[in-house]
């Protein structure tokens, strides 16, 4: 393989992009977080107050606005803004807004131009549908809502902040609904997608399902012994 893009799908808080991050390190080929991405974009509408529900101001906002990375910074417009676009209000905007076919239209042709030129990992919610429906490998990485919910539990209580369970299992459960539902490039597992659910999984087991299925392809062409063929009609 010369160049290859691996795609990464999944809803919010199933370990996406630590097993994305994770698998391109040890492959020593780029990530790509296509979520901080729509993040760009929505702290951009809101520092300058633009409505996305105007059409012409969002196409001027986004005719004049460059989205990239640098050694795994996010760079809105030169600026770094991997701290910024983590807020709650970043975190709402971006959901509003990428549901815009006109944000979408300009992220994937971003995306799209990215795995031209290079080999790499790229986490999202449409990447096997629509950035890449020819990818070579694609993933679908969840947890149950359950299990999500504990794991955010977790790291607020370790913030010291107070918190309910079943409260934040309720509010996942009504995000996966509404990024499955939605009329622009829904979040769907392609049947060729291979599952990850990382409920009970450690990390490193996670990470190797995505990295022992790269190496399996890359080593395919060079491998002795039989091939598997079909001996029953299909
Ligand atoms: O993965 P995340 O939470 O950083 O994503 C931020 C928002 O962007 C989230 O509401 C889903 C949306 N998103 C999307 O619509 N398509 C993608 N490929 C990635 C993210």
């Amino acid at each position: 393989m010369s160049i290859y893009r691996i795609a990464i799908d999944g809803p919010a808080g199933a370990g996406k992009s630590t097993i994305a991050k994770a698998a391109a390190k040890q492959l020593g080929i780029d990530y790509v977080d296509t979520g901080a991405m729509y993040r760009a974009i929505a702290l951009k509408l809101i520092r300058t107050g633009t409505d996305y529900n105007d059409p012409k101001a969002l196409v001027a906002l986004l005719e004049s606005t460059d989205v990239d990375f640098d050694s795994g910074r996010t760079m809105l417009d030169g600026e770094d803004v991997s701290g910024l676009i983590r807020t709650q209000e970043v975190s709402e905007m971006a959901s509003a807004s990428s549901a815009v076919q006109a944000v979408r239209d300009k992220l994937v042709a971003l995306q799209q131009a990215m795995g031209k030129r290079k080999s790499l990992v790229m986490d999202g919610r449409d990447i096997a549908t629509k950035v890449f429906p020819d990818a070579e490998l694609k993933f679908y990485v969840t947890a149950s809502s359950l299990v999500r919910a504990e794991r955010r539990a977790e790291d607020m209580k370790a913030a010291g902040q107070p918190c309910d369970v079943k409260q934040i299992q309720a509010e996942i459960e009504a995000r996966d609904y509404r990024d499955m539902h939605r009329e622009n490039s829904p979040l769907t597992r392609v049947p060729e997608a291979v599952l990850i659910d990382t409920s009970y999984q450690t990390i490193e087991e996670s990470v190797a399902e995505v990295t022992n299925r790269v190496k399996a392809l890359q080593s395919k062409g060079n491998k002795r012994g039989k091939r598997w063929k079909t001996t029953e009609k299909i």
